[in-house]
C-alpha cells in the first residue's frame, strides 16, 4: 500500500488508532524498566516506537548484530497487547563506521566535516554509507519478519531536521550526475536555464559545477541554488527508498512511515509516495506565546496534512522540552489533552508521545517525557492515562474520516518554498504567508485547511494562493475548472512572477494568471518594515481601510474586471489595489498586496457575497474556542476545543453525543480550561430533520 495519489483528503487506512509513546529501553536498567509494560498498558497504550538511535546497540561491530534487548522488550509489551513500531537507526551511525569511513561525514559550507557525538552527522550521497544503511535495515527486517508484535516501521528519524545541506566530495559527484540527468547531458540547456551569462558563470561541462555556497563570496545564482535543493530532495528520497524497498520485500503487512516535515524534501513527490502515510512530530511549545500556540499548532497540522493527507503523530510533546540553550514551560493540567485532540481534529489517525520516561543523560537529559527522571508516575502520567481511556472510544470513530475544508490555502510545495528561500527579498515565506491567512480564517470560525494547487479542489468554496512567485502552467487547468464550477479564487501579490528555474517571467505580472484574473500589474514596490509611509487601501462597498504591508502593486484591470479596493495614499491614490473578475460560475480576486489578518477581514464580505454558503462552522463561539469537523459519509465529528486557560461559555452546540462523556449535548455548555468535546452527529438524522 503506497500513497498513489497524495491528497489532503486521503485517510491513513489504518485499522486501529495507535496510542503510545517513543521508548528507549537501551537507556535504562532492568530495574528501571520493570514496571513499564504494566504502566503503559494501564495508560491504554497499544504501541511503542523504538530503536531509531540504537544502531550502536544493534550492530556493536561491523556485521555483528544483537537484537536481544528489543526482542525481550517487544515480547514483554506484546504480552500486554502493545505492538511495536521499529525504526531504522540510521540517524545515528555508530563510531566504528565513522572511524573506518570518515568520508561519510557531512561537510558544511565552510568545508568542516561534522563530528561523531551528536546525530545526523552522516551524508547519504555516497555508496559506502548507503550500503551500511541497507545492511542494517536488511538485518533488522530479516530478524523481525516473523515477530508477531512488530506492526510497522519508521525510516530513519526526521531526515533533514538539523542540517540538510552537505558539500562533501560525494555530494559534488552526485550533484553533477543529478544535473546531467535532469538536463539530459546538455550543458547548453543548463546554461540557458540558469542564466549563466550573468556574472560569467557559463559552464562547458557538468563536472565544472560545484554545490552552491551562500556568501562565497557573494550571492549565488538562485537557479543553481534551487537545483541544489532539488538534488537534496532527490538524494534524501533515494536514501529512504532503499530502506523502504527492503522493508516492503520482507513483509508487505508492515506499514512504513517517516516523521517529517523538514527542509528540502518533496513529501508530495516520490518521498511521500513511498510511504503508507506520513508521520508528523508535534511540538507546540516551540511557540513561546501560549495564546498563539493553539493557532500555530493547528496551522502546522493542516500544513502537514496538505502533503499526502491524514498522518500519524510519531512524537507529540508530553512535557517541557529542553536542550542545552532552553527549557519550555510545563504543560498545564489539561494541556496535554488539549494538544492531543488538536492533533487528532486536524488529521492525526494515531498519536505517540515523546517520550515515555525522561532520560538522565545525553543532549536531551532535560527533554521531559511522561514520567520524570525518578520514574515516578505523576500528573502527566495520570493525564495520559485518562486520555488513553477516552481514545479507546474516540480512536475508532476518527479512523476513515477526513477533515472538512471550505477554504483551502495553497501550501506544501517544496519548489515554491525553496525558490522563495533563494530570493526572498526579505519578504515573508509562502509558508508564513499561508499561516497568516490560515490563522485569520481559523480565528473567525471557518473550516480552513491547506491544499496544494494540483490536489482535488472540488469540495472547496474558496481557494487562496498567498504569494507564490514560482508557478507552473501545469496547475492552471485545475484552477480554471475550480473557478468555472463556482469556486472563488484569491490570488495574492507576486504570484506567478517566476518560472520553474527561478527566473523572472517576461510576461507582465501576474504572468500566466493574468488572463484568469483579468488584471495586469502596472507598478510594484517593496514596503520595508517599519514602513514610515503607511499605505492604506479602501474597500468599496464598505469602509474597511486596512494598511498594506510588505508590498504594493498598482493594478490595471481589463474591461469586465471590477475594482474592489483602491489605494489611499502617496502617488498611488485611487489606483486599483484589489480586483474581482467573474469567471464561469465563480470569481477571481486579485489582491495587490500581502494578505494578512486585516486584509482577510476586509475580504470576507466579498467572498461570502460570491459564496453565501461560506459560513462559520458554528457561529457565536467565544474567542479562543475553536471547532474542527472530521467527517465521513455517515457522520460528522465536531471537535470543540477550548484553547485557553480559562473556562468558556459555548452557545447552542450541534446536537449529538459527546464521545468523551457519553452524554447528549445541546444548548449552552460550559467548557473547562483546555476543555474538549467530540460531538458525534449522525448524518442520517440530519437528513431526517
Ligand atoms: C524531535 C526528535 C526527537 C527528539 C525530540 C525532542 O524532533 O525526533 O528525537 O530529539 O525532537 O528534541
Amino acid at each position: 500500500m503506497t500513497v498513489a495519489t497524495p491528497s489532503h483528503k486521503r485517510t491513513t487506512r489504518l485499522d486501529r488508532f495507535y496510542y503510545g509513546a517513543t521508548y528507549y529501553p537501551e537507556h535504562w536498567s532492568v530495574d528501571d524498566r520493570a514496571n513499564d509494560a504494566a504502566r503503559m498498558a494501564a495508560a491504554g497504550f497499544n504501541i511503542v516506537r523504538m530503536a531509531e538511535f540504537a544502531w550502536d546497540y544493534l550492530e556493536p561491530g561491523e556485521g555483528v548484530y544483537q537484537f536481544d534487548l528489543f526482542d525481550e522488550v517487544s515480547a514483554a509489551l506484546g504480552a500486554k497487547g502493545i505492538s511495536t513500531m521499529l525504526c531504522t537507526p540510521t540517524a545515528t551511525p555508530p563510531r566504528w563506521l565513522t572511524s573506518a569511513h570518515p568520508d561519510v561525514l557531512r561537510v558544511n559550507a565552510e568545508g568542516v566535516p561534522m563530528q561523531h557525538g551528536s546525530r545526523q552527522h552522516v551524508c547519504p550521497s555516497g555508496e559506502t554509507f548507503r550500503a551500511y544503511s541497507r545492511a542494517i535495515t536488511r538485518a533488522m527486517a530479516e530478524h523481525y519478519v516473523d515477530n508477531p508484535y512488530v506492526v510497522g516501521w519508521q525510516t530513519d528519524n526526521e531526515l533533514n531536521c538539523h542540517f540538510s545541506e552537505c558539500h562533501c566530495a560525494n555530494c559534488q559527484t552526485a550533484f553533477r550526475d543529478y544535473l546531467r540527468r535532469v538536463y539530459e547531458g546538455d550543458i547548453a540547456s543548463l546554461n540557458r536555464a540558469w542564466g549563466t551569462t550573468f556574472w560569467a558563470q557559463s559552464y562547458d561541462d557538468f563536472d565544472e559545477i560545484d554545490t552552491p555556497k551562500v556568501a562565497r563570496p557573494a550571492y549565488p545564482n538562485p537557479a543553481h541554488q534551487l537545483d541544489y535543493f532539488r538534488f537534496i530532495s532527490w538524494n534524501t528520497t533515494r536514501f529512504q527508498h532503499e530502506q523502504v524497498e527492503i522493508l516492503r520485500e520482507a513483509a508487505p503487512r508492515w506499514f512504513v512511515t517517516h516523521n517529517g516535515t523538514f527542509a528540502h524534501i518533496d513529501y508530495r513527490g516520490p518521498f511521500g509516495r513511498d510511504l503508507d502515510f506520513l508521520g508528523y512530530d508535534v511540538y507546540p511549545f516551540f511557540d513561546h506565546d501560549p495564546t498563539h500556540r493553539p493557532l500555530s499548532q493547528a496551522f502546522n497540522l493542516d500544513h502537514a496534512r496538505a502533503w499526502t493527507g491524514n498522518f500519524i503523530v510519531p512524537e507529540q510533546q508530553s512535557g517541557p522540552g529542553g536542550q542545552a540553550p532552553y527549557l519550555h514551560d510545563n504543560p498545564e493540567p489539561g494541556e496535554i489533552r488539549r494538544m492531543a485532540y488538536t492533533s487528532i481534529a486536524h488529521g492525526a489517525d494515531s498519536l505517540l508521545f515523546f517520550r515515555w520516561r525522561t532520560c538522565r543523560f545525553g543532549a536531551e537529559e532535560y527533554w521531559c517525557g511522561i514520567l520524570d527522571h525518578d520514574n515516578e508516575p505523576r500528573r502527566r502520567y495520570d493525564e495520559v492515562k485518562a486520555l488513553g481511556s477516552e481514545l479507546s472510544t474516540v480512536g475508532a470513530e476518527v479512523l476513515g474520516t477526513r477533515v472538512l475544508v471550505d477554504i483551502g490555502i495553497a501550501a506544501a510545495d517544496v519548489d515554491v518554498y525553496d525558490g522563495h528561500s533563494t530570493m526572498s527579498m526579505g519578504l515573508p515565506s509562502p509558508r508564513q504567508a499561508a499561516e497568516a491567512v490560515h490563522g485569520a480564517f481559523l480565528e473567525r470560525g471557518y473550516a480552513v485547511g491547506c491544499v496544494h494547487p494540483s490536489d482535488d479542489l472540488s469540495d472547496l468554496k474558496v481557494y487562496v494562493i498567498p504569494h507564490w512567485a514560482l508557478f507552473t502552467p501545469t496547475w492552471l487547468p485545475n484552477l480554471e475548472s475550480f473557478v468555472e464550477r463556482g469556486g472563488v479564487l484569491v490570488i495574492g501579490a507576486l504570484t506567478a512572477t517566476r518560472d520553474w528555474h527561478n527566473a523572472v517571467v517576461p510576461e507582465t505580472p501576474p504572468g500566466l494568471l493574468a488572463k484568469l484574473a483579468g488584471v495586469r500589474v502596472g507598478e510594484y514596490g517593496r514596503q520595508n518594515a517599519p514602513d514610515i509611509r503607511p499605505l492604506p487601501l479602501r474597500f468599496y462597498p464598505g469602509d474597511a481601510q486596512p494598511l498594506s504591508r510588505h508590498w504594493y502593486e498598482v493594478l490595471d484591470p481589463v474591461p469586465g474586471t471590477h475594482i474592489c479596493a483602491r489605494w489611499m495614499g502617496r502617488h498611488l491614490r485611487l489606483k486599483a489595489a484589489v480586483t474581482e473578475r467573474k469567471v464561469g460560475a465563480g470569481a477571481v480576486f486579485y489582491v495587490g498586496t500581502y494578505l494578512d489578518d486585516a486584509l482577510v477581514d476586509a475580504l470576507i464580505p466579498f467572498l461570502t457575497k460570491e459564496r453565501p454558503d461560506l459560513t462559520q462552522l458554528w457561529p457565536g463561539l467565544p474567542s479562543g474556542v475553536h471547532v474542527v469537523v472530521r467527517q465521513d459519509d455517515a457522520k460528522l465529528l465536531w471537535f470543540v476545543i477550548n484553547d485557553g486557560d480559562s473556562a468558556a461559555k459555548v452557545p447552542s452546540l450541534p446536537p449529538g453525543v459527546d464521545l468523551l462523556t457519553g452524554k447528549i449535548v445541546s444548548g449552552r455548555t460550559y467548557m473547562q480550561p483546555y476543555g474538549v468535546m467530540v460531538i458525534k452527529e449522525c448524518l442520517a438524522r440530519v437528513e431526517q430533520e
